[in-house]
């Protein structure tokens, strides 16, 4: 607490009104509305953003500092970049495979990039915003991430790229998708905004396969990793990951997200395109971190333009607030603990409905994973004939709120007509999630007394009794 007396004032009134916001300690089955996602703050985190109020920094400062080491050290990546959501994330991300200072390796135009149409909007659409052309691919039931068996039909001359979410938390099959991706000299981006905390082990039997920047001598885009670890969190496998600080997510800042990079030159680009495009890396309130504000000749500038004003990058402003990152650096401390609760939760549900295997498919974690789960997805099996209009009319009415995997089949929205796009074989799968799948909260926000009368209700749904 601070030293101040005038802040130390502020700080025991913010004490006085702080509880944590969940878990709801007076649940009343029927009546207490179950929320599918949610936040989970309290006092930590309240004094952390007053602190940074009353700083008046107001811009990223100290406690974005603090924080994105933090974030850091706990994927295991050199450098954590924060942006002011996961969609801003996915669009620095994907922008930065298109910087000219990445020479013969950057992306361009009319490149094909391969991922998934069973997600979120905003993991593909950085990829047509900067013109390049998704390719669809099926994904697998139950785990709801990429076939890998039909990565090769998807390949075709202008492939340069994977993008892909760990669905729902669930790591995709990185064995596969880095092998692929070695083979072929392609780039891979990791959304991971579902997905913080989840870790994947390589098969012995699998290559490791590390990112590297490629050089003018050196166009590869992979090296083999001889003894690195084959245990790591998701995030440390691709060229650039992503996440979401949104209040649903594992940890929030209310809005917000991050970049992940190793890479010193990625970082650089990733920063420019998140800063204006600008070619200076000054933290706001710094000039001349380079030692020669007025010593650079860049473009067709006149020499000695000032480097603060010089452009390398066609840029946005996607810069968070102090307050925003005090927020998530306080819950950094209880962010262990939510994979934990969110674990828990999933495994108790997957006990509860164990048994009803015969209506309904039961999620799956990918085969060497451990995911960090953002959801418990179910999908309605075809034998079961039920309809899940009616099944999530029926949660509703006991207000256990559900949520679809996202876009369901990204082709089929209203704003991807007439887009150029391509798909790879059918999206069968991806046309039943869109139909026949949903899911239900397993946030920290979720005891077992909630997560028993969700359970109880789809039981009694599919005609089960209690158990
Ligand atoms: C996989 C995935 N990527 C990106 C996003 C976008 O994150 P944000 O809402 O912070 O923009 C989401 C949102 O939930 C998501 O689920």
């Amino acid at each position: 607490m601070s030293a101040d007396p005038a802040r130390a004032a502020v700080h025991a009134a913010v004490e006085a009104l702080c509880t944590d916001t969940a878990p709801d300690a007076d649940f009343v089955p029927g009546s207490t509305p179950i929320p599918p996602s949610g936040k989970v703050i309290g006092a930590p985190e309240k004094h952390a953003m007053v602190d940074a109020a009353l700083d008046g920094w107001l811009t990223t400062g100290r406690f974005n500092s603090a924080f994105e080491a933090r974030l850091a050290a706990f994927v295991g990546v050199r450098r954590a970049l924060t942006v002011n959501s996961g969609s801003s994330a996915n669009l620095v991300a994907v922008s930065s495979l298109f910087s000219p200072l990445l020479g013969a390796a950057a992306l361009r135009p009319g490149d094909e990039i391969i991922t998934v149409a069973a997600g979120f909007p905003t993991t593909v659409n950085p990829i047509l915003q900067n013109g390049a052309v998704p390719v669809f691919v099926d994904i697998q039931p139950a785990t709801y991430n990429l076939d890998p068996r039909h990565l090769d039909a998807a390949l075709g001359p202008r492939t340069r790229a994977v993008v892909l979410a760990h669905t729902l938390g669930n790591p995709f099959d990185l064995a596969a998708v880095t092998a692929f991706c070695a083979r072929h000299n392609l780039w891979l981006v990791e959304d991971c905004c579902d997905a913080l905390g989840a870790r994947y082990t390589l098969p012995e039997h699998a290559d490791v396969w590390l990112p590297r920047t490629p050089t003018a001598d050196d166009p590869s885009l992979w090296r083999a990793g001889g003894e690195v670890e084959r245990t790591r969190h998701v995030g440390r496998f691709g060229h650039l990951a992503t996440l979401s600080f949104y209040p649903a997510h594992h940890i929030t800042m209310g809005e917000g997200g991050a970049v992940l990079i190793d890479d010193p030159l990625l970082a650089r680009i990733a920063e420019s395109i998140r800063d204006w495009g600008r070619d200076c890396w000054c933290a706001p309130g710094c000039d001349a971190t380079c030692g020669k504000r007025f010593g650079w000749q860049l473009g067709d500038l006149p020499a000695g333009y000032d480097h603060k004003y010089t452009y390398s990058h066609l840029g946005y402003n996607l810069k968070i607030s102090d307050m925003q990152a005090a927020c998530a650096l306080a819950q950094m401390d209880r962010l262990e603990g939510f994979i934990a609760a969110r674990r828990h939760n999933f495994d108790y549900l997957s006990q509860r409905l164990a048994d009803c295997e015969d209506a309904l498919i039961l999620p799956r974690a990918t085969e060497g994973s451990t995911p960090s789960w953002f959801g418990f997805p179910l999908t309605l099996k075809p034998e079961a004939a039920l309809d899940r209009v009616e099944m999530l009319r029926w949660l509703d009415q006991h207000r256990i709120a559900s949520r679809l995997l996202f876009a369901g089949n990204l082709t089929r929205q209203p704003y991807m007509a007439g887009r150029d796009y391509r798909i790879a074989g059918s999206l069968e799968t991806t046309d039943r999630v869109m139909n026949d799948t949903f899911w239900i909260g397993v946030w920290p926000g979720l005891d077992e007394a909630m997560l028993d009368y969700a359970a109880d209700r789809i039981r009694l749904f599919l005609g089960r009794d209690f158990d």
